[in-house]
């Protein structure tokens, strides 16, 4: 194919541009934020669909919502052209074209639906998501013959310097197609100065910090140095894929209020073996405790308790609602808690914040446990809503980006282990009332603290 074909509504530069003329069949777009390497992808894929009748071509994310927040809108709101006729089939998770072309989509975490047929082209979104495993089991499935090539393509934004993917590129299994913002005629103009929205969008990637900025806004496969869960994070341990949480597995709340910063609150279940399961959490920035409080009643399912004239007020719980939590532990912010207290008619614990002895506790709890799992479990996807401003900026948006970009502070003298830098960590503090509420707070004071 020549880049002329799909030149008249778009135009792929620098890296992007390689993916239409390699014939590879393992291809990876890399670099930092907003490079345009998901929109060369899905055009990519629009081009084979509409070419070739009869196409195959499936969609994949490690988890099947996270795809709909982000490829099918770009793919619906700027490669798709309604005179193509394409539309959604929603039963069979494909898109589907006049011409018997089909691009499904689906999640790596359920993997049986995708992983049983043949296709011809496979992309993966966020590659770095995957595991090797997940990658592979992709490729073997790339044999419908319907196209004069069968590849397994991704994109991603660099992650460690040890990831899966760095180290394919280099053993030549798979090829790295580097891409910069330059390359997104969005951003820069072809006389290489910026536009009004390059500088809006780069001003927000230089707000970053740490591994975050090299990677996002420098395009570097670096790990990040200095982190307080160093030994211990491990996002393959400590992350799971969501279930559903038995009615009598004991609930607890965890909340770290902010309005600039992220609010965060974390729902945690507690396993027979005592594990701590984060099964929700809500990390936004910019509104209001007593609105955050209506969130919490709606996607608890605590419809009786929202305000009377609330569109969502019911006289009764909904029958899914989660049980009442045992304890909500919370920051010491005596007028954010009187506020949740008040539009929860709930009642609030204030959480032992020594940092510390907190971040100990929950490096424990991260770390593999006898039967190999960690103390602490997070499900994959379990952000109520995301942050789109956080988002947008490359921000962390939910628990599981905090533990990266938490670092120990070594200015002025300060030692590894000393104290933290107070940043990237709101979801995190939350995780650390929680776990110093079963760990380090005696029970004797637990349960005769009700008072602030
Ligand atoms: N060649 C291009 N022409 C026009 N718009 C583009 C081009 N490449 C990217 N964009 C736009 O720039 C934005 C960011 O692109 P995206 O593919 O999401 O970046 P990345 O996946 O690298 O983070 C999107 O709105 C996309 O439509
Ligand atoms: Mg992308």
């Amino acid at each position: 194919m020549t880049v002329a074909d799909i030149e008249e509504t778009y135009r792929p530069y620098g890296g992007n541009s390689q993916l239409f003329t390699s014939k590879q069949p393992e291809l990876i777009l890399s670099g930092p934020a907003g490079t345009g390497k998901s929109r060369a992808n899905l055009e990519y894929l629009n081009y084979w669909a509409m070419n070739y009748p009869g196409a195959r071509l499936l969609m994949v994310r490690k988890t099947r919502r996270s795809l709909g927040e982000s490829g099918m809108v770009t793919f619906e709101q700027k490669v798709l052209h309604p005179a193509q006729g394409v539309r959604f089939y929603h039963s069979a998770q494909q898109y589907r074209y006049p011409n018997g072309s089909i691009l499904a989509v689906g999640g790596l975490d359920k993997p049986s639906k995708i992983m049983s047929t043949d296709w011809d082209i496979i992309y993966a979104q966020e590659a770095t998501e995957l595991e090797e495993d997940d990658w592979e089991t992709c490729t073997i499935r790339l044999r419908w013959g319907g196209l004069p090539i069968q590849q397994m393509i991704g994109d991603c934004n660099p992650a460690q310097s040890t990831h899966w993917i760095l180290q394919r590129a280099r053993d030549a299994k798979t090829e790295m197609l580097e891409t910069r913002h330059e390359d997104n005629p969005m951003l820069f103009n072809r006389d290489g100065t910026m536009t009004p929205e390059g500088e809006r969008y780069l001003s927000k990637l230089d707000n970053l910090t740490g591994v975050r900025y090299a990677r996002y806004r420098l395009g570097l496969w670096v790990s990040a140095e200095g982190m307080c869960y160093e030994d211990s994070w491990d996002p393959k341990r400590n992350r799971i894929n969501g279930y559903h949480i038995p009615k009598e597995w004991p609930r607890y709340m965890a909340v770290d209020f902010g309005f600039t910063h992220p609010f965060a609150c974390l729902w945690a279940a507690i396993d027979p073996d005592g594990r701590i399961i984060i099964y929700r959490q809500i990390y936004i920035t910019k509104r209001l405790v007593e609105d955050h409080a209506k969130d919490i009643n709606i996607v608890s399912g605590w419809f009786h308790r929202l305000p009377k004239d609330h569109p969502r007020y019911k006289d009764s719980p909904a029958e899914w609602a989660d049980p009442l939590p045992r304890a909500i532990i919370c920051d010491h912010d005596a007028e954010d808690r009187a506020t949740l207290e008040r539009h929860l008619s709930l009642y609030t614990t204030p959480a032992h914040k020594s940092v510390s002895d907190g971040i100990q506790a929950v490096a424990s709890r991260f770390r593999a446990a006898g039967d190999g799992k960690s103390r602490i479990q997070i499900m994959r996807d379990c952000l109520v809503e995301k942050d789109r401003d956080l988002a947008e900026g490359k921000q962390p948006t939910c628990l599981e980006d905090e533990p990266e970009v938490y670092v120990w502070d070594t200015r002025q003298g300060l030692k590894r282990g000393d104290q933290p830098v107070k940043e990237n960590d709101h979801a995190l503090d939350a995780l650390r009332y929680l776990v110093a509420y079963f760990d380090l707070v005696p029970s004797t004071v637990k349960y005769s603290q009700r008072i602030y």
